[in-house]
């Protein structure tokens, strides 16, 4: 009986860890890995696949052909779905036209004049390539503004300077008194303040957690210190694109990224004029305006304003986290907000579903996202889970692989 559990399970080890691109990156590849939490370690090492070629709608498929439904969505990026072709059409007919062009496009004034639709309390705004890049000009912008250095922060906002020396262990980092940096929860709002940069929502969205951001809202304007909200992640995935504008509360400076163009690299910083363009200040990125990103957030905020509605994803998320939490709570559950969550709960329970999940062709990793495609598409795994729940239940499921490790904006999230 032994022996034949264990060949099963070398079998299977066998069948799924294909470590052949894993070690070229080792090789070429500083530190391995671009993305923190695509390390393998974030996910069960030894059984998940390091690398993925493919992507289509909410499916995915990794270098030996193997399909996946994936509810990672690329970090978030692509909440229409991977190729969406509405999306690459625009993008692909915007790259025929030059790409980076030597001055500025339409494209560039297309897509803000879309943000404002979306967002209309804003009056303008800077896109940049990447969430860091945007949270590092809003920290400018609000210290321009303000004439004051002091920032207090909470959550994960990027690998620039400031934040990441927040977070122990920062190696190679200057410690955050020489960068006026601190955590929000060490340091009082205060006149020296120049900004608290908050994301409005990491998991808790609870009556207490809104009640904290209108004090913390209440707190900035009496101090007239610059409110931020990182919405990084929240934008795009709550009813009114926004959870500002889903709370009713409206900052300072609001920065955007992940899904605003469906995966390709943009970010953006927006906020009313006499904030955005309270002071002189430099900020200039040679690529923010190419045009295959641009053209496909327009064409992305254009699709979620006339085809996609976010209060049916919002409801179909929030019904697939219900299902996933009844299966067995006490020890393994999705915690967050119904388009965006963390697998909560007992280690090595995660570790064993996420093994067996990864087995079944179903990827789960350190967030949960919930987009477009899923909500036809996600349903179908509850028996499957509920199936692998009941293997482990009666023991008969042993973890191949290395248990996961937290990624780094985990672990700035949970100081
Ligand atoms: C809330 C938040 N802010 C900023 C960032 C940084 O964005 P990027 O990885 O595009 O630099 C992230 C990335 O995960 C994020 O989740």
């Amino acid at each position: 009986m032994v022996s034949t559990v264990s060949t099963e399970s070398s079998r299977r080890k066998k069948a799924l860890t294909d470590y052949s691109l894993h070690h070229r990156a080792q090789d070429c590849i500083a530190q391995g890995y671009l993305t923190n939490s695509k390390r393998p370690q974030s996910l069960v090492k030894g059984v998940y696949p390091t690398h993925l070629t493919r992507g289509q709608g909410c499916y995915v498929w990794d270098a030996r052909g193997k399909k996946y439904i994936d509810f990672i969505t690329g970090l978030g990026t692509n909440l229409l779905g991977y190729a969406n072709d509405t999306v690459i059409a625009a993008a692909t007919n915007a790259l025929s036209k030059g790409i980076v062009l030597s001055l500025g496009t339409p494209y560039e004034i297309e897509a803000a004049e879309k943000l404002k639709e979306l967002f209309p309390w804003v009056d303008q705004t800077k896109f940049l390539k990447t969430g860091t890049e945007a949270c590092a000009a809003a920290i400018r912008i609000a210290r321009g503004k303000t004439g004051r250095l002091k920032v207090l922060s909470e959550g994960y906002h990027g690998w620039s300077e400031g934040f990441v020396s927040l977070t122990p262990p920062a190696i190679g980092c200057p410690s955050s008194g020489s960068l006026e940096f601190a955590l929000l929860k060490d340091q009082p709002v205060d006149s020296r303040t120049a900004a608290v940069i908050v994301e409005p929502v990491m998991t808790d969205i609870s009556a207490e957690r809104i009640a904290f951001l209108k004090k913390l809202r209440e707190e900035c304007t009496k101090h007239r210190a610059m409110l931020i909200f990182d919405e990084v992640i929240t934008g795009f995935r709550t009813p009114k694109y926004s959870m500002s504008a889903y709370f009713g509360i409206e900052p300072d400076i609001i920065v955007l990224g992940k899904a605003i163009a469906n995966g390709f690299p943009l970010a953006a910083v927006a906020g009313k004029r006499s904030v955005m363009e309270g002071s002189e200040y430099f900020v200039s990125s040679t690529y923010a305006g190419c045009v295959d990103a641009l053209a496909a957030a327009r064409r992305t905020m254009e699709l979620l304003q006339k085809n996609y509605k976010l209060d049916d994803l919002w409801a179909k998320g929030a019904e697939f986290v219900k299902d996933f939490n009844s299966i067995w709570p006490e020890m393994i559950r999705i915690d967050g907000y119904p388009t965006r969550g963390v697998f909560a709960g007992d280690p090595m329970t995660k570790a064993l579903l996420f093994q067996e999940a990864c087995f079944a062709g179903i990827l789960f990793g350190p967030s949960f996202f919930f987009n477009f495609p899923l909500m036809t598409e996600a349903f179908s795994v509850i028996g499957t889970i509920r199936d692998i729940v009941y293997r482990i239940k009666s023991g008969n499921v042993t973890l191949l692989g290395e248990m996961p490790a937290s990624p780094f904006a985990q672990k700035v999230r949970e100081q």
